[in-house]
């Protein structure tokens, strides 16, 4: 009788411990497919850079902050904003092929060559030491789908600008940079850039059915 309660045991614990199991292995699989990447290693943070770029500086418009929280001033007490430099400044590609591109070390020098001055500026000292040595600055990436799915900027640029087409927001991009926070949230606004959106393909194939986007695995798949 005992032996027979063990053996019964014994396979009820197997079960529940091979259901759970499963059920671990579904649920992986599930979030993989649908939701944001795990916050392992780069994915979901920001993956330290070469050189601290700025978005806010540049690409945004608002008041700059310091790290306290508090408005950064000139030499005469007033708020300093960001450039408001167009996204197609630097990322040229975007509306032309798959990749949106970074700019290569020549596009900064055009500016830094004269904003550059040592101790106020130690990462554009950085910039200057690299554009002096020939060497490109290595930026990590942030974004990446994996080798199998196939990704292109311009049709999405393309679509979203053309006169009719709305974005998901009910907007009309007009230009090609109204278009980027769709997919990568406020950049301009961001210290450091990370991922603010799945791109899961679940999130995929639900905005191309939604827009009459194709939806066949070839769209997406080599
Ligand atoms: C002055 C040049 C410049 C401008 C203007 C600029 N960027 Fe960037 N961008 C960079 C550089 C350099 C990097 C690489 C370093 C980094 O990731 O911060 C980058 C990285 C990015 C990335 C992350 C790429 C990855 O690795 O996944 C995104 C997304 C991005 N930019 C979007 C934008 C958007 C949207 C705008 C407009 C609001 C914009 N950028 C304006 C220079 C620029
Ligand atoms: C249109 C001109 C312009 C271009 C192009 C430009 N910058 Fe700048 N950058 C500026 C200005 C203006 C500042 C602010 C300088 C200051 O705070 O005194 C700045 C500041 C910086 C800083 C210092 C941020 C800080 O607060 O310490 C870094 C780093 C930097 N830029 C990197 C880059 C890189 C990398 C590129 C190329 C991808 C680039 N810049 C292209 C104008 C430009
Ligand atoms: C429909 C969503 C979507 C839109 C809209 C979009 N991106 Fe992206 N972006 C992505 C995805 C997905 C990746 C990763 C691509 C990969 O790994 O092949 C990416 C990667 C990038 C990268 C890094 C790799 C590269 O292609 O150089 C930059 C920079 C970038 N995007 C900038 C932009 C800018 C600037 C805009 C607006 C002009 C924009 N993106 C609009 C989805 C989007
Ligand atoms: C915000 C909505 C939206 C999101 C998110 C989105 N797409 Fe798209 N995608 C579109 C639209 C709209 C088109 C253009 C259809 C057209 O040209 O008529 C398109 C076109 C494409 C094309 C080009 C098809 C072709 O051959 O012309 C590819 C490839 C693609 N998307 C892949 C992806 C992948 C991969 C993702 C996720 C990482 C993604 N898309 C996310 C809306 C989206
Ligand atoms: C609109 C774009 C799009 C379409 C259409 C699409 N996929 Fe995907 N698929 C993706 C993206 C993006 C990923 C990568 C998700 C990630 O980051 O893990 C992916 C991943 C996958 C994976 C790997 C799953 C994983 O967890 O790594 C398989 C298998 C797959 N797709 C099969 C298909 C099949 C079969 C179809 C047609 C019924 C299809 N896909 C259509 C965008 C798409």
């Amino acid at each position: 009788m005992l032996k027979k309660l063990i053996i019964l045991f014994t396979v009820l614990g197997g079960l529940a411990a091979g259901g759970l199991v499963t059920l671990l292995l579904v649920l992986f699989v599930a979030r993989a497919w649908w939701s944001t990447p795990f916050e392992v290693g780069p994915f979901g943070g920001s993956p330290e850079q070469p050189i601290e770029y700025p978005h806010t500086i540049h690409a945004g418009s608002g008041v700059l902050l310091l790290s306290d929280g508090s408005p950064k001033l000139d030499g005469d007490g007033n708020e300093l904003h960001g450039l408001g430099l167009d996204c197609t400044f630097c990322h040229r590609n975007v509306d032309k092929g798959e990749s949106a591109g970074v700019p290569p070390v020549e596009q900064c020098i055009y500016c830094h060559k004269v904003i550059n001055s040592d101790e106020d500026l130690p990462e554009v000292a950085l910039l200057i030491k690299a554009w002096e040595n020939k060497s490109p600055v290595v930026w990590e990436r942030i974004h990446r789908l994996p080798d199998h799915v196939r990704f292109v900027h311009e049709a999405h640029i393309r679509y979203f600008t053309e006169p009719g087409n709305t974005m998901p927001s009910g907007e009309q991009a007009i230009v090609a940079a109204n278009v980027c926070a769709v997919c990568h949230g406020d950049v301009g606004n961001m210290e450091e850039v990370k991922q603010v959106r799945s791109l899961k393909m679940g999130d995929c194939v639900d905005c191309h059915r939604d827009n009459g986007a194709p939806t066949d695995c070839t769209t997406c798949h080599y």
